[in-house]
Order: C-alpha cells, then structure tokens, then sequence
C-alpha cells in the first residue's frame, strides 16, 4: 500500500515526536511492505513566523490532498512568546481549530489507559484502579461553543462578552453513529456526558444519541451529567468503555481522564471525517521547556501513528506490531524521563523510537 502522509511537526517537542514516529512508520513499511511518504507543512507558532498566520491555505489545501495527517504540537509558553501577543484569530491554537474545521474532522477519539508497567504513575489510590480502567473519549469536535458566534461589547458602559453553545441533531447524530461503532467493537458500552439538567443542546443531545442507540440493540447506553462523570473518573474509572460527549466537555474530561493514566506522554488520539481521513496527534501539548533535549517521550506520538495505520489506512494487523513493540519496550523496562521509575532504564527521544523501530515484528 501507498500512504500519503502530511505531516506537521509543529512546534516545542513536536518535530522530535513526529520524526521518531516517522521512523517506526517506515520500518512498518519495511517489514510489512508498504511505502509511506510525507510531506512537512507548517501549522502552529512556525508557521506564524514564516507567514504571519498560524495555518495557511496552502498548507490546509495539502492536507486535503493527503490520505491523512501525522500531527506533533502546537503552540509556545502563554505569555512569554510573541506568538500570543496577536489577537486570538492569528495565535498558534487558532491554527488547530481552522484545520479540524477545514478538514471536518468532527470526531476526535482520546483513549485512555492505565499500563500495568506504568500504574504506580497513577495517582489514584489501588482499590480505585482496582483492576485498571480502558476508555475512550469520543469528543465532538467542530462545534459548540469552539465554534458558536462570539463577540465582546460595552453596554452602557459595562464590558460584556458572549460565547454561543449551538448543536444541530445531525452533528449530534453523525458523532453518536461514530461512538456506538467504536463501541461495538470494544465492550459495547456508552456512557453519554451531557449537562441536561440544565441546557437545551444537551437536551437535544440526549434525545438524538437514544434515537441512535436504537440501531445497536447489543450496545448498553447510559446518561451522566457531566460534573458527575468529572467525579465519577476519579472515583471509578473501571465503569468506563466509551464516553460520548460535545466540544467543550470533551475538552475537559479528556485532560481528567488522561491525568489518571499518570502518563499524558503514552496517549494518543485521532480526529476523524465521515469517512477514512483523520488527523492524527498526542493528546500532550509542545513542552516547550523541554523541547531539543532529546527527553520527550515520543511514544504517544507513535501510539497515534497505530491509529493512523488502524483508521486511515486499515492496517490493523500492523497497527498492532506497532503497540505491541511499544507493549514489548515498557515489558523490557524502558523508560523515558516523565515515567522513569526506580529499576528501569532511563533512555531519550531518539533512542526510545530506535528501541521501538528494532521490536516492529
Ligand atoms: C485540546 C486542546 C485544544 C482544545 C486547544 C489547544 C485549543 O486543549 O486539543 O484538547 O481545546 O481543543
Ligand atoms: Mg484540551
């Protein structure tokens, strides 16, 4: 097989992170047959350097043109990089909502794991990780308050500013189609988040998902509001399979849950069209302050490259060579620095996608 990849290295960690899943991509190719090439555009604080906006139409354009995208990070240190000394439409994060919406990639899927290897990196307490937990975030991504109208007046010389959560039922419906197949190939179990004690969009939301859950008879649906799954993750995060839910919950939710792996530096994610095409990126941001020491963990950005190959490209069976030599490092007792624990072996960015690319079956 033939992939064309678009690849963007992004800024702090993210050209490091990409290039070492690069590697493991190609030794994949090697061993299983298959060409992968790239082709690098700019998005992030780079790009607003090189052109003075944070993602071009050039560069949006070769996305649309790839089989799918290979992401790292964007985005520098808040309030210390001329990058954010612009309005919000020209920072580097505005380069990541123009390319979800552009490529309409509405559904962004965030796993989260607990690695036996890793559990004592959680910060729960043993009889609440029990016996780990396995979830997936199902996020919706191009709407909401991401993308309602907004806007910051002066009434009567009072400053007002105005964010508007808008869900029509077939982005409710499209995003509820793609958690219940998710599901049905996992422990056939969602738990829909939503605030409908409260708002009208999460209302609408509920009624949607219970008129999708009709077509997957074999697929457990339950409610929960959202200030209750924020407290549910932390209390027993073993209930879990899928967690279906809008923009900014999702938002949320997904930095809880991957706090409680105890290894944002494993999790990977992808953002999906209707079909095929996705974009594929770490659920961690571009660390800045670490970024050139050969001391970030590249593994959530190879993870990613697995659900790339899973997604896009229908390589299952290479896509699990892939997490079972990144399994197969953490079984051998290798650790970059973020879950270095005592006994392993400490080893950098490089060495850590060397490791990886050697244990590609
Ligand atoms: C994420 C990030 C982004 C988001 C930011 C950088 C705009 O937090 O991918 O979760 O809020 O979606
Ligand atoms: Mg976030």
């Amino acid at each position: 097989m033939d992939c064309k990849i678009v690849t963007i290295p992004g800024d702090g960690i993210g050209p490091e992170i990409v290039r070492e899943a690069c590697k493991v991509l190609d030794q994949v190719g090697k061993v299983y047959g298959h060409t992968f090439s790239y082709t690098e555009v700019l998005m992030g604080g780079c790009s607003i350097d090189a052109y003075g906006v944070p993602l071009t139409e050039e560069a949006l354009n070769k996305a649309k043109q790839s089989d799918a995208v290979l992401l790292g990070a964007v985005g520098g240190n808040v309030g210390n990089s001329r990058w954010y000394d612009v309005a919000p439409n020209l920072r580097p994060e505005a380069g990541l909502l123009a390319i979800r919406k552009g490529l309409n990639l509405f559904a962004n899927i965030r796993p989260a794991y607990l690695y036996k290897e890793l559990a004592d990196a959680c910060p729960l307490k043993k009889e609440i990780i029990g016996d780990g937990f396995d979830m997936v975030i199902m996020r919706e991504l191009t709407g909401g308050l991401y993308f309602g109208e907004r806007h910051t007046e002066e009434v009567n010389g009072v400053r007002q500013a105005t964010d508007t959560l808008t869900y029509n039922e077939n982005e409710i419906r499209r995003i509820a189609v793609k958690a219940f197949d998710i599901a049905m190939k996992r422990s056939k179990h969602v738990i829909s988040v939503d605030k409908a004690n409260v708002l009208d969009s999460s209302r609408l939301w509920r009624k949607v998902v219970e008129e999708v859950a009709k077509d997957y008879p074999e697929v457990r649906i339950e409610h929960m509001l959202v200030d209750n799954c924020a407290m549910q993750l932390v209390m027993n995060p073993g209930q879990f399979d899928v967690i279906l839910t809008e923009n900014m919950f999702g938002d949320i939710l997904s930095d809880e849950a991957s706090m409680i792996t105890g290894s944002i530096g494993m999790l990977s994610s992808a953002s999906l069209n209707e079909g095929k095409f996705g974009m594929y990126e770490p659920s961690h941001g571009s660390a800045p302050d670490i970024a050139g020491k050969d001391i970030a963990n590249p593994i959530a950005t190879i993870l990613s490259a697995a659900m790339m190959l899973r997604y896009s490209f229908d390589l299952d069976k290479e896509a699990d060579a892939m997490e079972a030599a990144v399994q197969q490092v953490l079984t051998d007792g290798y650790r970059t620095v973020d879950i270095m624990s005592e006994g392993c072996k400490k080893v950098g960015t490089t060495q850590m996608g060397d490791l990886i690319v050697t244990y590609i079956k």
